[in-house]
């Protein structure tokens, strides 16, 4: 492939990739945890209503504008929906399809980075013989930077640049090198994956013990797939339902418009991103709803998972658990579960690169070295902080300002500019060029009433999040003339610390004071470094315009 044209190699490939970047870590670390905290089958409908009615129409939005704008040389949001919109504002909305792709991979390849070594400590034994509350140990020991690496002295760093540099060196071979990965990840992901499926739904009750003796795997499942319709009046679970579609689909990212700015402008998107998206939804609701949660109930019982359920379950109790199906298949299923999530996390890690490759390369001419090399450079330096700092929410708050803010913001300025700047007649016949399948005609309508006014919706649900998610009583209270009580994790509440501050006022135990005033601290320095990288990019956004406007 010349450096001077990039496409994908096959329409397989491409298929692969886009699935590899939406297949996640999200789809089996934050899935379950989601599920879990919000009542199991109270979730799982407003969760499927978002993925048809919010989910879907923002993969075709978004796999549209990115071949329309590849068809006009633009490989990243800034010029995508610059080309879409007139004046010079829409630009600076996609700004956000760059910046959240390198605030997220900062601390995405944190985690990616664990799988990894976890992948390797399987495989040398290091979890054979632990206790439950030894292994936790050694996950609290890891993020607290204090074990080693086979006498190379903190794990979490070694690690952690390992994972920069295998990303740096694919992303460095471009389309080709991505799509290769993606076609010997995905396929080994889904066969791992099944197998431990299997595994969580044959457990039944024979892994109850004398501690636990009413464990049992199905309790899990039952928690998780009874839907229960109650949820449905309930705001906070649309809320947490909405933001696990936007994460795990990689919508509202930058990331889908990138690789689908590199398909020919007359070949199917309407079938290409049906495909992508459902693929996804298997691997989630599917493969992701038969591991962890089954599998710890089958040896806990369902109400120590729900006390514990975290993401940082799969590190500190899945080693226990596998240890007790002997050390052959113990090893076995460490290397399965470990390696799938590191697929899982490189296949989405990778497509965080292209956005900031893409735009390098068409306004400044950097060749995929460079681009590759400075990405690797600018996640070490946005990560590392997350890396030593992790014990006092750094990367907290990247997750939430970057992974979960962010996405609903463009999310809802794309659709926007889709449905109402462009028009949803001029959007409607994008979608539809060279489509493979029939779209129900009622997703017009859907595109540009529902899934806007949805986003509308969730936004300001964040912002305003009533104290307890308690919505009902909200609108008593400010009814009766008692103003409005915010949440601690109100979007308005989260910008000033007030949690943190609350907890602060209330603490007497100095060690605690001096614990929260650092967490006060790093949760103002990484927003200072969040909202640096995204005034640096709308600079270069700036000086790439004012480049084009001089060569016309
Ligand atoms: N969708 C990925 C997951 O489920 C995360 C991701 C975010 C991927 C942004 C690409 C871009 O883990």
């Amino acid at each position: 492939m010349s450096e001077k044209k990039e496409a994908w190699g096959s329409r397989l490939g491409l298929i692969l990739a886009m699935a590899g970047n939406s297949v996640g870590l999200g789809n089996f670390l934050r899935f379950p945890v989601q599920a879990v905290q919000n009542g199991g089958g109270t979730f799982i409908i407003p969760y499927l209503v978002c993925f048809l009615l919010m989910g879907i129409p923002l993969l075709w939005i978004e796999w549209s504008m990115g071949r329309f704008g590849g068809s006009k040389g633009h490989h990243s949001t800034p010029f995508i929906l610059g080309s879409m919109g007139s004046g010079s504002l829409w630009k600076y909305v996609g700004v956000f399809g760059i910046f959240t792709n390198i605030a997220v991979a900062a601390y995405y390849c944190y985690i990616e980075s664990w799988t990894l070594s976890y992948t390797f400590h399987s495989i040398r034994g290091t979890f054979t013989g632990l206790s439950q509350t030894e292994i936790a140990q050694y996950f609290s020991d890891y993020v607290n930077m204090t074990t080693d690496f086979l006498g190379v002295p903190n794990e979490a760093i070694l690690f952690f640049v390992i994972c920069i540099l295998i990303n740096t060196y694919i992303l460095s071979k471009g389309l080709a090198g991505i799509e290769q990965v993606a076609k010997i990840g995905m396929p080994l992901l889904i066969l791992f994956g099944i197998f431990l499926a299997i595994r969580g739904l044959s457990l039944g009750t024979t892994a109850s013990s004398a501690e636990f003796p009413l464990a049992n795997a199905w309790d899990g499942l039952n928690y998780l797939w009874t839907p229960q319709y109650d949820s449905l009046l309930k705001p906070g679970i649309w809320l947490a339902a909405a933001g696990q579609i936007f994460f795990t689909l990689s919508v509202g990212m930058g990331t889908i418009h990138c690789y689908a700015a590199y398909i020919n402008s007359k070949e199917d998107i309407a079938l290409n991103a049906t495909s992508a998206g459902f693929t996804n939804e298997f691997v989630e609701v599917v493969l992701g709803s038969l591991i962890v949660v089954p599998i710890a109930a089958g040896y806990f019982g369902l109400d120590w998972v729900k006390e514990n359920i975290g993401f940082g379950m799969a590190f500190q109790s899945m080693p226990f658990l596998f240890s007790q199906w002997g050390s052959f298949l113990a090893a076995l299923a460490g290397i399965f579960w470990f390696g799938l999530l590191f697929f899982a996390g490189i296949t989405s890690s990778l497509a965080m690169g292209t956005p900031w490759m893409g735009f390098m390369r068409d306004e400044f001419g950097w060749g995929r070295i460079k681009g590759a090399l400075s990405f690797g450079f600018l996640t070490l330096c946005l990560g590392l902080p997350c890396v030593i700092f992790y014990k006092y929410g750094f990367f907290d708050q990247y997750d939430y300002w970057a992974g979960t803010v962010s996405l609903v913001i463009f999310a809802l300025a794309e659709t926007i500019l889709f449905a109402w700047v462009f028009g949803i007649d001029r959007g409607w016949q994008e979608i539809n060029e060279g489509a493979d399948i029939i779209i129900p005609k009622i997703y017009k309508w859907i595109i540009k009433f529902v899934t806007p006014l949805l986003l509308i919706f969730v936004f300001l649900g964040a912002f305003f999040t009533p104290e307890g998610n308690n919505w009902a009583d909200a609108f008593d209270l400010v009814f009766s003339g008692y103003g409005w009580p915010l949440d601690n994790s109100s979007l308005l509440m989260q910008i000033n610390n007030s949690g943190l501050k609350e907890t602060l006022a209330g603490s007497t135990d100095m060690k605690q004071v001096e614990t929260i005033a650092n967490q006060i601290f790093f949760a103002n320095m990484a927003r200072l470094f969040l909202l640096s990288l995204f005034i640096g990019i709308a600079l270069l956004v700036y000086i790439a315009y004012r480049k084009r406007k001089n060569k016309s």
